[in-house]
């Protein structure tokens, strides 16, 4: 395999993991970038292991481009066992895994996946209230309740 993150990125793209929605999640996250248009959305299942809520699984949907479908595909699989606290502290280039740091201009790609974390960390799109709501569908305007969250340009909080 290659060293080069766009090589690696490509792999990555060619065979995703954890896509599709996840039936039995207890949070999920939209989010989509105002910059390039790009959207993605992210369940996560918990559970509970030595007396501490961890994530179980994580999936992910994206209309976006192959940098934040191959991050978010090494975010979800990196996510599992992770305690909620720590995958909040996550950032882009550690969501990217194996793809190594984001290069300069693809760093919103990354933050894109980080925040559409955030959000379903946040459980502000709870499941139920659309159970069987794609992320395609919920682009269309007459689904009307889909939660549009700009990412920051400076996260150093
Ligand atoms: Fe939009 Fe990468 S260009 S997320």
């Amino acid at each position: 395999m290659s060293d080069n993150f766009e090589d690696k990125a490509r792999d990555a793209m060619a065979a995703p993991q954890n896509v599709g929605e996840m039936q039995d999640a207890d949070s999920v996250g939209t989010v989509g970038s105002p910059d390039c248009g790009d959207m993605l959305r992210m369940w996560l299942k918990f559970t509970e292991k030595d007396g501490k809520k961890i994530i179980d699984r994580a999936s992910f949907q994206a209309f976006g481009c192959q940098t934040a479908i191959a991050v978010a595909s090494m975010a979800t699989e990196l996510l599992k066992g992770k305690t909620p606290e720590e995958a909040r502290n996550l950032k882009p280039n550690d969501l990217s895994g194996d793809l190594g740091p984001l290069p300069p201009m693809k760093i919103h790609c990354g933050q894109l996946v980080e925040q559409a974390l955030q959000s379903a960390l946040d459980g502000k799109d709870a499941p139920a209230e659309k159970p069987t709501e794609t992320l395609a569908s919920g682009l269309q305007p007459q689904g009307g309740k889909i939660k549009i969250v700009p990412l920051n340009d400076s996260d150093d909080s």
